[in-house]
């Protein structure tokens, strides 16, 4: 039933809430009129939901699932599409909105199969970055947070499925 291991804080409720408005701001200025958000879950529902609510204007929303075939906590790098978006993406401004890039393979797979779709623009935005793990160099302008090394849970996050609920971002204890 769940995983007792404590969980150390890195980013606070509050301090991911303030900046999760600043990047809604941000990209709401970059596109005041039309903005299609593709949500990759499950990590980014929470980022998501808190995105949209501090958007004005016209949003739509849509969602994919990936399977980044995770061995332990690394990526495998093959990853596979488990569920397709509903609507098309042409002619649309569209922010692809993930949890984090890692290693940047899932979101490198993510933006080639989007942009073969025709969407007028296309931009990335991840709560957190972890640029030293990178082995691909894919371009994400909104990031929320850049931090080290460690798997971290919470704010959508899982390690095994558990810690998802979580509304701070941390590090489990050994
Ligand atoms: P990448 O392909 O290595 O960039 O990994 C991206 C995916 O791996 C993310 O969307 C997460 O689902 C998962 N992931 C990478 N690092 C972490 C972490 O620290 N905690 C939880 N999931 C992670």
């Amino acid at each position: 039933m769940g995983d007792p291991r404590p969980v150390e804080t890195l980013l606070a409720a509050d301090r991911i809430e303030a900046r999760v408005a600043e990047m809604a701001a941000e990209i709401r200025r970059d596109f005041p009129d039309g903005l299609h958000l593709v949500a990759v879950l499950k990590g980014a529902f929470m980022f998501l939901s808190d995105l949209v609510r501090h958007m004005d204007g016209p949003v739509s929303l849509d969602f994919m699932a990936l399977s980044s075939y995770a061995k332990g906590t690394t990526t495998s790098g093959e990853v596979r599409l488990l569920k397709d978006l509903d609507t098309t993406l042409d002619g649309k401004n569209v922010v692809i909105v993930e949890d984090i890039v890692d290693t940047g393979l899932t979101l490198t797979y993510l933006q080639d199969i989007l942009r073969a779709r025709g969407p007028k623009t296309l931009r990335t935005a991840c709560l957190l970055s972890k640029p030293s793990r990178r082995l691909v160099d894919v371009k994400v302008e909104y990031i929320g947070f850049t931090i080290d090394d460690h798997f971290v849970v919470g704010y959508g996050l899982d390690y095994a499925e558990q810690y998802r609920n979580l509304p701070y971002i941390g590090v489990v204890g050994s």
